[in-house]
């Protein structure tokens, strides 16, 4: 195979891995706004899917990375692109963070709550899970955000 076609192979996987956890990620932000349990429940059931794409943007990335004219080495910060690179890396550490947390200590805590207050008791922590997720969800949009800016200006070098 040769190596355009290797390249365009890893885009494209790129693209939809930025689809799935992006896509993912707006709705999560839309979830908590409108805190809708109905509505948080089922992103959470398609977490998978943002896991995912996450996933896929790691690998194809480091593959784009090796293989692009501006990588030198790996640690080698000598220019622009490798300096937004390693902005893109330091983001990805922190959302790899994030969605970690939201998986294994956020929501199995937010379940639990609402199956609490489901079976008509008193659930201390709901209304703050409730306000913290609005936060959170904010948070990991911005960190997409700024994703997709030190994308943009890698993409705009010369
Ligand atoms: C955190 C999630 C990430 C998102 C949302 C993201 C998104 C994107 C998008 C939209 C593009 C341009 C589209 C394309 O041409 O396919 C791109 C390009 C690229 N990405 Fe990512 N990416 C992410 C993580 C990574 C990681 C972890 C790496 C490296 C290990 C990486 C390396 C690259 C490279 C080398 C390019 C080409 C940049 C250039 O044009 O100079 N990406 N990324």
């Amino acid at each position: 195979m040769d190596a355009t076609f290797r390249l365009a192979i890893s885009y494209s996987a790129h693209l939809l891995g930025t689809i799935l956890w992006i896509g993912w990620s707006f709705l999560l932000v839309v979830a908590s706004t409108t805190q809708d349990d109905v509505f948080v429940n089922r992103l959470r059931r398609w977490m998978p899917w943002a896991l995912l794409g996450f996933a896929v943007l790691g690998g194809s990335g480091f593959y784009q990375m090796v293989v692009d004219a501006h990588y030198e080495d790996l640690l080698a910060i000598t220019n622009a692109w490798s300096r937004a690179m390693l902005v893109k890396h330091l983001l990805y550490g922190l959302e790899l963070v994030l969605l970690v947390w939201l998986e294994l200590v956020f929501f199995p805590e937010f379940g639990l709550q609402q199956r609490i207050r489901d079976a008509g008791r008193f659930a201390p922590h709901y209304e703050t899970m409730l306000r913290r997720l609005r936060l959170v969800a904010w948070v990991n949009g911005l960190l997409a955000v700024s994703v997709l800016v030190a994308t943009a200006y890698m993409t705009a070098l010369p």
